[in-house]
């Protein structure tokens, strides 16, 4: 069986003044919808909060996936959860605790992943690979759409893979930034699970015909992969 790459645009660059038409577009070419939750400190820009995630779950049944680019995590969590997020991710280094975080967001009944930002060294998560059930790899800084990927990061979706199998465990790893048709081919050939797209599907003149594009390559590029 071919290994199924899972797509997940990013609304950061969507057209805001209609998200039902934009999210209803790429639909159909989706596993989820991958929503950047920003505060203006932990990055330097803001972009919405949980009364929008609960506007968007109105919208479609996909998953709802918040990258949390925000402090007082533990605040927050439960609000994005009851605004129907059903994946949280955050960064480390935007918490004290954050093991206790993973464990409250699945006790809340969210799955729990962590974000690694290019800046952060790969092995701070290492020990977290067990109680997580996905890592954010990003490729770019965060807190902007519309960034060029810096290829040099993309090696830590094989050795996150690579140090879970050595801990016992595997884990689902995600690629966040940058990703676009020129780069799909190589970042899926690392190993990589689920791709995040923003502006190479938002920024399109035709949104949903890149969504179909970039599915299409994803089933393409995952017949030709091996099994990771
Ligand atoms: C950056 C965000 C990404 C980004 C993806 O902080 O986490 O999700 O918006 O958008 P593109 O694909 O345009 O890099
Ligand atoms: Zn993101």
């Amino acid at each position: 069986m071919p290994r199924a790459v899972k797509l997940a645009p990013s609304i950061l660059n969507a057209d805001f003044s209609n998200l039902y038409r934009e999210i209803k577009a790429v639909e159909k070419y989706s596993d989820l919808i991958h929503l950047d939750i920003m505060d203006g400190h932990y990055v330097p820009n803001i972009t919405f909060g949980p009364i929008v995630v609960k506007a968007i779950r109105k919208i479609t049944d996909l998953p709802l996936e918040c990258h949390l680019m925000i402090y007082n995590l533990p605040e927050w969590v439960e609000e994005f959860v009851e605004a129907g997020a059903d994946r949280i991710s955050f960064h480390l280094g935007a918490c004290r605790d954050c093991e206790g975080l993973i464990r409250t967001i699945r006790a809340i009944g969210a799955s729990p992943g962590i974000a690694i930002s290019p800046v952060v060294p790969v092995f701070e998560a290492d020990c977290y690979l067990p109680i997580v059930d996905f890592v954010v790899v990003m490729c770019v800084y965060p807190g902007f759409g519309g960034q060029e990927l810096i290829p040099e990061v993309l090696e830590r979706v094989s050795a996150i893979k690579r140090k879970a199998a050595s801990l016992g465990t595997r884990v689902e790893v995600e690629v966040d930034g940058g990703v676009k048709t020129e780069n799909l081919r190589q970042v899926v050939s690392e190993g990589t699970d689920t791709v995040v797209v923003g502006s190479s599907i938002f920024s399109s003149s035709d949104v949903e015909a890149a969504a179909k594009k970039i599915r299409e390559m994803l089933n393409d590029a995952a017949s030709c992969s091996p099994e990771v």
